[in-house]
């Protein structure tokens, strides 16, 4: 059997095929990255809404949040009125336990950082305390 051996095309084709591998990956990850955030939370199954919890989440949103942000308006920090329509309930737990790497790392964290100049801390919020968070939020939403 007559070997063939592999000329200079062949490499640049095989190259392109990895470039482009990669480029999928990255962009596929990147796109994951921007629904969800960055952080310890991966995936959330919702359960419809616990008043308990929400009203754990508001007692917790009063002694920690307040100094920057209020439901209906924009202080320090955005206002949260609406928070759970335009993000996903994955992000909103991964910006409030991961705030740095986020404003880093994320485009829509980034964008917020950029427009409101300060940058958010971690407040010490446990991720049980982050859903209690969310359900407060997810309460209001429906009002
Ligand atoms: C030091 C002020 C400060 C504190 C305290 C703070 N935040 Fe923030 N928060 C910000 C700022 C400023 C932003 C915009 C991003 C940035 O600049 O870092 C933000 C952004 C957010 C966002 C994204 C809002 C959007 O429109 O997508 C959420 C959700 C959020 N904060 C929740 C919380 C919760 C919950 C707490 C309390 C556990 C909290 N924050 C405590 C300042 C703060």
């Amino acid at each position: 059997m007559k070997k063939k051996k592999l000329n200079i095309n062949d490499y640049i084709l095989l190259l392109v095929c990895i470039c482009i591998s990669f480029l999928i990956i990255i962009t596929g990850c990147s796109e994951n990255n921007s629904e969800i955030g960055i952080g310890p939370v991966k995936k959330l199954n919702l359960a419809p809404l616990n008043k308990n919890l929400s009203e754990k989440g508001k007692q917790i949103f009063d002694m920690k949040c307040i100094p920057c942000h209020r439901i209906d308006s924009k202080i320090v920090g955005p206002s949260l009125s609406g928070v759970t329509k335009r993000r996903k309930p994955e992000w909103i737990m991964n910006m409030i336990l991961n705030p740095v790497q986020m404003t880093k790392e994320n485009e829509a964290a980034k964008q917020l950082l950029n427009q409101y100049l300060v940058q958010m801390t971690y407040q010490n919020v446990s991720e049980d305390d982050a859903k209690a968070i969310l359900e407060y939020f997810r309460d209001v939403d429906l009002k």
